[in-house]
């Protein structure tokens, strides 16, 4: 069975971090995104793998995969020049996939617990030309949503209904045989302007081929805003096993889950409340209070103040008076208070479309 993992699309409602780089790329627990997805496809057995790139900066992309030997799979890149749909990317994948040949496709910005093992197993023992992951959720009008019949069968998927047939959304990991690309050249963009992968998988219902669906269990989280990124960093951070090999000069430092890496000093004095992690050569100074769930990356400099639920990332400088909280800060960011006796007054060099909340 092959692989396709999404990377491409615009990821507007993450601007400016994605004015830098892709949406899938940014840090959860010190990991991308799509490092996770990349790791439950090589765990499940899927070990040929393409990844669909877009225009913001592939060459990101490229560089941290490469071809796949550091990750014990093989990678070829697909080039979607424009994000036109999912559907649309799935279809610039058909000749990798070739003749008769089962495939799963994982949107690089999607992570579930528990992975897709089983599933994999199960699609590739059928005889189904497609199988959809469902899982309940809260907010079904957020989501491409299951309809069933009263057997329980799944006759209709609707994008983002008003008022949802079901609470069961569709997640962004789904399983095909190649027949899906007859129907992908079937579609006209939707009034978004996209090839909706929804309307090819109703093509197949509505031609009454073989479509199945299976629900998780465990949680699914697709990260397209900045608090899905931070429900993210909070549940793959509880499922964290402490382990410290950087330096912690007092151990009282340390209560709960965290994960200190190598070469990461956490002073005397300084207090870190699991679930946490710290980066590699990250300094936490003796006035740094840090946690719970919140991520520090490679290189960082605490100095001083407190920091909950969030995500720093690598090379930050941070010493400040007041409590950072629900905070994500991109790589290379510095944010340090005035000194005492200073003008009254904040000062900030902010890129377009920041979010500050004072
Ligand atoms: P979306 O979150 O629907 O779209 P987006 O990435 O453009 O984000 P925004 O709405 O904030 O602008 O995309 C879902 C996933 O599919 C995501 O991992 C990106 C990927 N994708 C592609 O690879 N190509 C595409 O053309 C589109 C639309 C999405």
């Amino acid at each position: 069975m092959k692989g396709i993992i999404l990377h491409g699309g615009r990821g507007t409602r993450l601007g400016p971090l994605t004015h830098t780089g892709p949406k899938q790329l940014i840090p959860v627990a010190n990991k991308p995104i799509s490092h996770y997805v990349l790791e439950d496809l090589r765990d499940s057995g899927v070990t040929d793998i393409a990844i669909v790139v877009g225009d913001i900066y592939p060459e990101k992309v490229k560089n941290y995969y490469g071809d796949g030997n550091r990750f014990d799979v093989k990678i070829k890149y697909v080039y979607q020049e424009q994000p036109k749909g999912i559907a649309h990317a799935i279809g610039k994948c058909r000749e990798f996939v070739g003749e008769g040949e089962p495939f799963v496709v994982y949107l690089g910005d999607n992570l579930l617990k528990g992975g897709i093992k089983k599933f994999v197993k199960s699609f590739k023992e059928s005889d189904l030309e497609g199988m959809i992951l469902l899982c309940k959720v809260k907010n079904p009008e957020r989501f491409g949503v299951a309809k069933f019949d009263k057997k329980g069968n799944l006759v209709q998927l609707i994008e983002k209904p008003k008022k949802p047939p079901s609470g069961y959304a569709l997640t962004g990991i789904y399983f095909f045989r190649p027949k899906i690309f007859e129907m992908i050249e079937q579609l006209k963009p939707s009034w978004r302007g996209e090839l909706e992968i929804t309307e090819a998988i109703q093509l197949l219902l509505d031609q009454r081929r073989p479509v199945g669906h299976k629900f998780v269990e465990e949680w699914w989280k697709d990260t397209g805003t900045y608090e899905d990124i931070l429900d993210a960093n909070r549940l793959v951070l509880e499922e964290l096993k402490p382990e410290v090999k950087g330096k912690v000069e007092d151990k009282r430092s340390i209560r709960g889950k965290v994960h200190v890496e190598g070469g990461a000093q956490v002073k005397r004095g300084a207090k870190i409340q699991g679930p946490a992690v710290i980066g590699r050569n990250s300094v936490v100074g003796e006035n740094a209070r840090i946690g719970p769930y919140t991520s520090v990356g490679d290189k960082v400099t605490i100095k001083r103040g407190e920091i909950e639920n969030s995500i720093i990332m690598e090379h930050c400088l941070i010493d400040v008076r007041e409590k950072i909280r629900n905070s994500i800060v991109g790589a290379y960011s510095e944010i340090t208070s005035v000194g005492v006796g200073k003008p009254r007054g904040r000062t900030f060099i902010v890129g377009e479309k920041s979010h500050l909340m004072l």
